[in-house]
């Protein structure tokens, strides 16, 4: 029995508050780590000669990489694993065994496709002693989240490895917030799938229609993410609420809403929630309902009854706000000697 080099790292899911769409016609958005659900990457040193594994247990998906040629160049985990590689001056020629595996519900707007790839960045890099700040870690992912979703805003990637509250522009520094009160959400899954590519790409058909409408639409949008932005750091959630609704009326009008939808969202503002929209890509998905401590069983009760599959609840806290260029990824991942 030897002893291998074991390194074990993590990244949350995200939900966006406000502003989706809108943000990828370079409005801002605001957007919030989900912790209570995460994706989970190990990176294990494996036999001389037996290349890279990549074995991915929730996807039932197992890649084996070996040598320079002939690395799949549209799959997004071995992409994820060159361009960290690639990025902190390794060569291509490793043995490894990296295992991912996540309980972030797959295509439901929460970020289970950039979680995957940060917690592999993160694994990847910390096993060879490299340290990445948030900022490195983000512009890697992009590469995996653009064969995801062919024109991605960056907000999935850019909350997910900063674990912080985003307020984010396309092509701009993104900026953290500090919330000013602990912010309550419970997140209703439909249980429908919400396929963001192929959403983007009918409302980007719809916008060279009528592109006067869409454009006034999303000025709208941008005008929220502004105010939540604000609210959100002042603690004004009553106007939050308010903002979340509004937001919700402009994505109907988007049709980018369903009937499911759109019942979940009447639930939870009847149940007693501040406010509640769909979330993410739409016409599946989630809806976002937020709460108070007090209303918040009648809300999930409320979300429930109306045919949610499954609802979670996630906090943000004002403690969680710091500096996270200063976060490097060796102190968000595991080092560790196992017996094999
Ligand atoms: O499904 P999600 O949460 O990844 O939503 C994507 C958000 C969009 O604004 C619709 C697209 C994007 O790239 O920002």
């Amino acid at each position: 029995m030897g002893l291998r080099q074991v390194t074990v790292a993590y990244a949350p899911g995200k939900i966006i508050l406000v502003g989706e769409h809108a943000v990828v016609y370079g409005r801002p958005a605001v957007a919030v780590p989900v912790t209570q659900v995460r994706a989970q990457a190990t990176v294990g040193d494996a036999g001389k000669g037996q290349g890279i594994t990549i074995v991915a247990t929730d996807l039932g998906q197992r890649l084996l990489l070996r040598g320079e040629e002939g690395w799949p160049s549209e799959d997004p985990l071995a992409t994820t694993v060159i361009a960290t590689l690639k990025y902190v001056g390794l060569s291509l020629e490793q043995d490894l065994t990296i295992t991912v595996k996540s309980d972030i519900p797959i295509a439901r707007g929460l970020g289970s496709g950039a979680a995957v790839s940060t917690a592999m960045v993160r694994a990847v890099a910390a096993h060879f002693s490299r340290n990445l700040s948030p900022q490195e870690v983000s512009q890697l992912v992009y590469e995996a989240e653009r064969l995801h979703h062919g024109t991605p805003s960056g907000i999935d990637n850019t909350v997910i490895a900063h674990e912080r509250p985003v307020y984010f522009v396309q092509g701009q520094t993104p900026q953290t917030l500090a919330v000013g009160r602990t912010l309550r959400l419970l997140i209703g899954d439909t249980g429908e799938p919400s396929p963001t590519k192929a959403v983007v790409g009918a409302v980007r058909r719809q916008w060279r229609r009528s592109q006067g409408r869409y454009e006034s639409i999303f000025d709208e949008i941008g005008e929220i993410a502004l105010r939540v932005r604000r609210s959100l750091e002042e603690g004004d959630i009553a106007e939050m609420g308010r903002l979340m609704n509004e937001n919700h009326q402009l994505l109907r009008e988007l049709d980018l809403s369903s009937p499911l939808l759109d019942s979940l969202v009447t639930a939870a503002r009847d149940g007693g929630a501040l406010g509640a929209k769909l979330s993410g890509a739409g016409r599946g998905g989630n809806v976002i309902a937020l709460v108070t401590e007090e209303v918040r069983p009648e809300v999930e009760r409320a979300l429930l009854s109306a045919g949610a599959e499954r609802v979670i609840g996630t906090e943000v806290s004002p403690g969680r706000e710091g500096s996270p260029s200063m976060e490097m990824s060796g102190k968000l991942a595991r080092r560790d000697r196992r017996a094999v």
